[in-house]
Parts: C-alpha cells; sequence; structure tokens
C-alpha cells in the first residue's frame, strides 16, 4: 500500500549541482506551491547558474555546507521535508583523493540526518547504483532491492556508508525517510569531468575523446529529468523505510555511447584514443525498477536515448559560456592521471 506526502516547503541539499538543480526546475514546473530552499555549498561541482533564473518567491538560495550543524539548526525548523543530493559524486576523483569523499557523503548525510531527527522533518536520502557493486557482462540479473550492498570505489563505499546510517536511524530513531538508487543520469548542466559531457566537450575543442580499459563497461543511462520525476513519485507516495531503485533499461557499453557521441556530432566513429582503466573500474551496472513502477506507478518518458542524446549534445554547443569555465583544469587533471 503506498503512502501519501504533500510537502509544502522543502530543502533541497546539493541544488545547484548537475542532478539537484534538474530537481529543483522539476518543482517549479510542476509543483507551484511548494517553497524550496536550496542549500549547497558551490564545489567545483554546483553552479549557482543553473538555478539563477528561478530565485525568488518560490526558490530561495543558501550557501552553506551540509557538514554544519549550527547552520542546520537555524535551516531546517519549519521545513517538511530534506531531499538530500549533495554529495562528492566523481569516482576518480574518490580515488585520487578520498577524504572529501567521507567529510561529505558519510559526515554530511550524519549531519543531516541528526538534523532531521532533531525537528521530525521527513528525510529522502538520494543514492546510487554504485552501492551494489558490479555484474558480468554475461549475467542476466540485474540489481533489485535486495542486492546485497559490496561497493568497490572510495565514492560508491561512502554512498554505501550513508545508505546505511540513513536505513540505522528509520529502525533505531524511527526517522521518517526513503532512500533511492539511480543509475547513471546523462543531459544538460553535467560537469565536463564526467564520461559523456566530458567528450561532447572535447570534441567541440577539437581534443580526442578518452575512452578507459577495453570499452566494454556497461552503464544504465537514464535522462535526469526521468530521475527528478521518479525522487518526486517516491518523497510524494513511497513508503517510508523503503528503498526504490530508479532505472530506466538504459544499458550501453562505453565503446558504443562513445560512438553515438561521435556519429551525432559528425566524427569518424574511431576517432577517440583508448587511455589507461580506472583502478577498480566497476563492469556493468543494471537496475530492475519493477518495485517502483510496479507499486508506485512511475515510468521514464525519455525512452529513445538517441534523441536525449542529440538534444545533451546540442545543449553544450549552445552552452559554452556555462562548461568553459571547468574544462582545461579538467583535462589537466585527466592528463596528469594518464587519461
Ligand atoms: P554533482 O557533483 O553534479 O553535484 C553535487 C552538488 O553538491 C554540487 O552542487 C556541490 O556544490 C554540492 N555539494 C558538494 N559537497 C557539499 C557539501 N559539503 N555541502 C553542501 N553542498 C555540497 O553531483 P550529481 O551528479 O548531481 O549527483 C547528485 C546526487 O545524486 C549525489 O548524491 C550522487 O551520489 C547521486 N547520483 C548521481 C548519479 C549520476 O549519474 N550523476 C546517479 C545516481 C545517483
Ligand atoms: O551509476 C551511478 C553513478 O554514475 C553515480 O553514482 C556517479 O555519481 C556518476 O558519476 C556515475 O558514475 P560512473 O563512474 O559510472 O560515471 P563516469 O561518467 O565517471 O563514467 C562512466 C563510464 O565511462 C565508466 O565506465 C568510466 C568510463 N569513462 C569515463 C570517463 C570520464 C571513460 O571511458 N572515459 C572517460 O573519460
Amino acid at each position: 500500500m503506498t503512502e501519501s506526502f504533500t510537502p509544502k516547503n522543502i530543502i533541497v541539499t546539493g541544488g545547484c549541482g548537475f542532478i539537484g538543480s534538474d530537481f529543483v526546475h522539476y518543482v517549479v514546473n510542476n509543483h507551484p506551491d511548494v517553497h524550496v530552499t536550496v542549500l549547497d555549498a558551490l564545489t567545483y561541482a554546483g553552479n549557482l547558474e543553473n538555478i539563477k533564473p528561478l530565485l525568488g518567491d518560490q526558490v530561495e538560495f543558501v550557501h552553506g555546507n551540509i557538514c554544519d550543524a549550527q547552520l542546520l539548526d537555524e535551516l531546517v525548523p519549519g521545513h517538511d521535508a530534506i531531499v538530500h543530493y549533495a554529495a562528492e559524486s566523481h569516482n576518480d576523483n574518490s580515488i585520487a583523493d578520498p577524504e572529501p569523499f567521507l567529510k561529505t557523503n558519510v559526515e554530511g548525510t550524519f549531519r543531516l540526518i541528526e538534523a532531521a531527527r532533531k525537528y521530525d522533518v521527513r528525510f529522502h536520502h538520494v543514492s546510487t547504483d554504485e552501492v551494489y557493486g558490479d555484474l558480468a557482462l554475461d549475467d542476466p540479473a540485474k540489481f533489485t532491492e535486495e542486492t546485497p550492498y559490496r561497493p568497490s570505489s572510495p565514492y560508491s563505499s561512502t554512498k554505501a556508508s550513508s545508505d546505511l546510517l540513513v536505513r540505522a536511524w528509520f529502525r533505531t530513531y524511527g526517522l521518517r525517510m526513503t532512500i533511492s538508487n539511480c543509475s547513471n543520469n546523462y543531459g544538460p548542466y553535467q560537469h565536463v569531468e564526467k564520461f559523456i559531457p566530458r567528450q561532447i566537450t572535447n570534441i567541440i575543442e577539437g581534443i580526442r575523446p578518452k575512452l578507459y580499459g577495453d570499452g566494454l563497461n556497461v552503464r544504465d543511462w537514464i535522462h535526469t529529468e526521468d530521475h527528478s520525476s521518479a525522487v518526486w513519485t517516491i518523497l510524494t507516495q513511497g513508503r517510508l523505510g523503503e528503498t526504490y531503485l530508479i532505472g530506466a533499461n538504459g544499458e550501453r557499453n562505453n565503446l558504443t555511447v562513445l560512438k553515438d557521441i561521435l556519429r551525432v556530432m559528425g566524427q569518424p566513429e574511431d576517432a577517440f584514443d583508448w587511455v589507461k582503466d580506472r583502478p577498480g573500474h566497476d563492469r556493468r551496472y543494471a537496475i530492475d525498477s519493477t518495485k517502483l513502477q510496479t507499486e508506485l506507478g512511475w515510468r521514464p518518458t525519455h525512452t529513445n536515448f538517441e534523441s536525449g542524446l542529440r538534444q545533451t549534445v546540442q545543449w553544450y554547443v549552445d552552452n559554452p559560456q556555462w562548461w568553459e569555465p571547468a574544462k582545461a583544469a579538467t583535462e589537466a587533471k585527466y592528463k596528469a592521471q594518464g587519461q
């Protein structure tokens, strides 16, 4: 049986990042009666431009860190839900320097659930399918809500840790919480460190795209707008204490995605470089979202990957002012790592 929750005044942590800002747009476009307070530290991955046009009566921005307990004591009372996106989110960065991942993903989540418990605020935790580790290429199985946790990277182990904290706060303290674990997102406003935007902006700048390892690793792609509608559905209809997996049947290997990008951008399909593999590189992710679809009736709308990819390519072509400031430093970092 589903439960119904009608939020009026929510905090969105990480609402200036790729997926969090899409969720803020989703709320503004679909629920004009819901007030949103965005709490974001504006790290290298946060960009106020993502939500600037929305700031006003419905959307307020607070520049701050989720690890700041005093700030949370001032901010959280009076809100009825926290939707928690803020995180260090990039695997390669976590391999080079894990410490900020421990701080934000583990301590930050701990501070938020303590505040949610203290002020009796509902909590939705946005997490990743990477907590389940990886699947073999020839395994017919997909991840379900019952798959055991087996994270591989510093990033995914800190996300797994944060999930476990949220689950323990439900069982021990009765925190009103839900968790979602989603697969790889794509779409506009994604940082140029990530696979798809890195390759698109490389091609625009005349740099050859870079493919890790043998290129056969599989990711299960979902458009970020579908992730946002799923999170809203879980927040408002999900059962307390439950985990829901979010995915849209988008399994593709990296080589195929890169060839799609090259074709869409009018390049020869071999115009890329093979580079050193990521240490511990997960082989395959695949989501079974039956629970979310049957229990809560959610459906993805971006079911044609090629058309979503074309739209994404066009956005990066049209918005160089958004990504150019981060591009040179990102590529310098990759070059130093041999990638
Ligand atoms: P992102 O890196 O684009 O954005 C992260 C945001 O969090 C930024 O705005 C940053 O400024 C903010 N932030 C970081 N540390 C903070 C702190 N200590 N205090 C306050 N704000 C802080 O990340 P994303 O790709 O949008 O991912 C958002 C969430 O979704 C993460 O929790 C991630 O684990 C999860 N997720 C991502 C994907 C994906 O494909 N990108 C898939 C599944 C789940
Ligand atoms: O599955 C959900 C996860 O998806 C999220 O939790 C993470 O926050 C998000 O970053 C993403 O993790 P990945 O590590 O899968 O994404 P990334 O974009 O870094 O890489 C996607 C695949 O592409 C992966 O197999 C590594 C490969 N890759 C990546 C880069 C940057 C390349 O081959 N070349 C590259 O230049």
